[in-house]
């Protein structure tokens, strides 16, 4: 277990399409285990493979109610809309207002590689919606509506 540094936003990193994971092999179980420690470390609810500068599609979510891993996740559909405040720990002090789909259905391998479905809502939907964003390249700057506020604390 690790803490790996996290890719600033100008990083290209960031801009890249992310491959499938093809096999759930040890490096990948690391590479979750560190994903995990490094968003715990920052306090932060979501984390991207890219985000720490491997380009593969897993992602790691924990909105309070303990940890997700998703693997090659998919959202196969949603519904309704949400419009709230967004922030990336790849942009840290900065928040957004971004709307998003207020329920999201999305379908992923968890560590061991079972399929799993999640109906999610609310902040987690937003959150697969972010990370899901960010394997494709996509960061939450891109669907701001207004401006991008600094926190100053
Ligand atoms: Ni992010």
């Amino acid at each position: 277990m690790a803490i790996r540094n996290i890719v600033k936003f100008g990083d290209d990193t960031l801009r890249k399409t992310c491959k499938p994971v093809d096999a759930i092999t040890k490096r990948t179980k690391i590479l979750i285990e560190d994903m995990l420690d490094t968003m715990y470390n920052a306090d932060g609810v979501g984390l991207a493979a890219p985000q720490v500068g491997v380009l593969r599609r897993v992602c790691v979510i924990d909105v309070g109610n303990g940890p997700v891993v998703m693997i090659n996740p998919v959202i196969t559909s949603t519904e309704g809309e949400q419009t709230g405040t967004e922030g990336c720990l790849s942009n840290p002090g900065k928040y957004g207002t971004v709307t998003r789909p207020a329920k999201v259905t999305a379908t992923a391998m968890d560590e061991n590689g079972e399929v799993k479905v999640y109906e999610a809502e609310g902040l987690f939907a937003r959150a697969i919606c972010h990370e899901l964003d960010h394997l494709d390249g996509v960061v939450f700057t891109d669907k701001v509506t207004g401006d991008v506020i600094s926190e100053n604390n």
